[in-house]
C-alpha cells in the first residue's frame, strides 16, 4: 500500500490509476477485516497452554493408562464446574506409582511434596468465561450426552493441555442448534406430553436444544 502512495504521488511508474486504487482498496479491506477479527477474540484464549507447576500429561493418564476423566473432574457428576482433583486423589495412585517414564520422581514428588507441606499445588486455570456467562457442566455431560472431547478436543493426546475451542456466544449456540436432547431416556423429557405431541404431529422435525431454550438469552445470562 505504501509502495502504491508512492508511486500514485512521486514516481508516477505505473499508468493507469486505477490500479493503484484497486491496491489501495483491496489493503484496506483485508486490513479491516483483520481488525474486526482481533477485536472479536479481544478476551479470548484460544490455543492458551501455561506452564503448568507439576508436568502433568493427559497423554500418560487419560490416553496411555485409560484413566477415566470423571475419576479426576468429579464435579461434572453434579455440579456447575468440573474441578481440579486434589492432591489426595493423585495419592491414591502415586502413593504406589512413585516414578515416571519421562520425568522419574522429580515431578511426582511434588504431589507428595504439597501433602506434607499443606501448600497447594498452584495449577493455572485455563479455561474461563466472563463473569456474565452461565455454563453448568453436569446439564452438558450427564443430561445433554455431550462428551468432553466435543468441546475440549482429543484430551486423550495432549502432553501439555491447551484450551480447544473458543469458548465463543457463537459456539454455544452453533451447537444449540444442531445438536438434538437426549429426550428417549430421559423422564423429564418423556412425560412432557405437549413436546411430544408436537414431534407427532410432525411440527416439530426434531427436537434440538433450540426447541427446548437454549438460544434463550436469559438462559446464558442473568
Ligand atoms: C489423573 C487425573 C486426571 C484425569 C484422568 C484427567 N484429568 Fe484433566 N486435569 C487434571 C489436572 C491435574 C489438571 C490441571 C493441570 C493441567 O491443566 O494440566 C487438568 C486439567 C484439565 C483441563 C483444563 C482445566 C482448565 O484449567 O481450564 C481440562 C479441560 C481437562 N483437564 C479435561 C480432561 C478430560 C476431557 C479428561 C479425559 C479425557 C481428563 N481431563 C482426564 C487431572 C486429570
Ligand atoms: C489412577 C491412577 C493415577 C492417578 C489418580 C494419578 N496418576 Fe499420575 N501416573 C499414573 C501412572 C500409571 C503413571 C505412569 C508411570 C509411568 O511412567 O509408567 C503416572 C505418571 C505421572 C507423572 C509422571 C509422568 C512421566 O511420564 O514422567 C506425573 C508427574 C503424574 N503422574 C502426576 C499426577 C498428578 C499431579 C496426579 C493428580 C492430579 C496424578 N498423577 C494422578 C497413575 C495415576
Ligand atoms: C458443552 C461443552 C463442554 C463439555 C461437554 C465439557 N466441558 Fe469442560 N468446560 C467447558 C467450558 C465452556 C468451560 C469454561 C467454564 C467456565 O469458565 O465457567 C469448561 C471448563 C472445564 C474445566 C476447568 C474449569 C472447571 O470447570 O473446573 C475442566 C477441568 C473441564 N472443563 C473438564 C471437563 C471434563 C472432564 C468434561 C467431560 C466429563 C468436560 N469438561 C465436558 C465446556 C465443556
Ligand atoms: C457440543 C454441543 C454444545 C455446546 C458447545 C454447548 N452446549 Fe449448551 N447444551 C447442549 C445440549 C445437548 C444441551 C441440552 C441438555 C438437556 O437435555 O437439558 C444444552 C443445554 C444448555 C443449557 C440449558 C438450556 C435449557 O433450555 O435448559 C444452557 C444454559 C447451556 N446449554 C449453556 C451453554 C453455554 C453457555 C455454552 C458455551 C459456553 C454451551 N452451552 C455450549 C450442547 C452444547
Ligand atoms: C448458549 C448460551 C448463550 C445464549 C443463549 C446467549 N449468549 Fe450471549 N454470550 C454467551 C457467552 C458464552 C458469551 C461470552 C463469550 C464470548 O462471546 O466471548 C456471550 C457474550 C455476550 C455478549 C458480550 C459480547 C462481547 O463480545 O463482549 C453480549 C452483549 C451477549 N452475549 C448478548 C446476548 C443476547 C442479547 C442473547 C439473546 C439473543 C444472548 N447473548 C444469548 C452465551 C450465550
Amino acid at each position: 500500500m505504501a509502495l502504491a502512495v508512492v508511486d500514485l504521488i512521486f514516481t508516477r511508474k505505473i499508468k493507469h490509476r486505477a490500479i493503484h486504487v484497486l491496491i489501495l482498496l483491496t489493503g484496506l479491506a483485508v486490513q479491516t477485516q483483520m481488525a474486526v477479527t482481533e477485536a472479536q477474540n479481544l478476551g479470548r484464549t484460544r490455543h492458551y497452554a501455561p506452564d503448568q507447576p507439576i508436568k502433568f500429561s493427559h497423554k500418560v493418564h487419560a490416553g496411555q493408562n485409560r484413566i477415566d476423566c470423571k475419576y479426576c473432574h468429579t464435579g461434572v457428576f453434579a455440579g456447575k464446574s468440573a474441578g481440579i482433583p486434589s492432591p489426595n486423589l493423585c495419592m491414591n495412585c502415586h502413593f504406589v506409582v512413585k516414578s515416571g517414564r519421562n520425568s522419574g520422581r522429580f515431578e511426582i514428588n511434588k504431589i507428595a511434596e504439597a501433602l506434607k507441606t499443606g501448600k497447594p499445588i498452584e495449577w493455572i486455570r485455563i479455561h474461563s468465561l466472563p463473569e456474565y456467562a452461565y455454563f453448568n457442566h453436569s446439564q452438558h455431560v450427564m443430561v445433554g450426552s455431550v462428551s468432553c472431547q466435543q468441546c475440549h478436543g482429543p484430551v486423550e493426546n495432549m502432553d501439555i493441555i491447551y484450551q480447544y475451542a473458543d469458548l465463543s456466544m457463537g459456539w454455544c449456540v452453533n451447537c444449540h442448534r444442531q445438536t438434538k436432547v437426549q429426550a428417549d431416556y430421559n423422564p423429564y423429557y418423556q412425560n412432557n406430553k405437549k413436546l411430544q405431541e408436537l414431534v407427532k404431529s410432525g411440527k416439530l422435525k426434531s427436537l434440538t436444544v433450540e426447541e427446548i431454550g437454549g438460544l434463550d438469552c436469559m438462559k446464558c445470562h442473568y
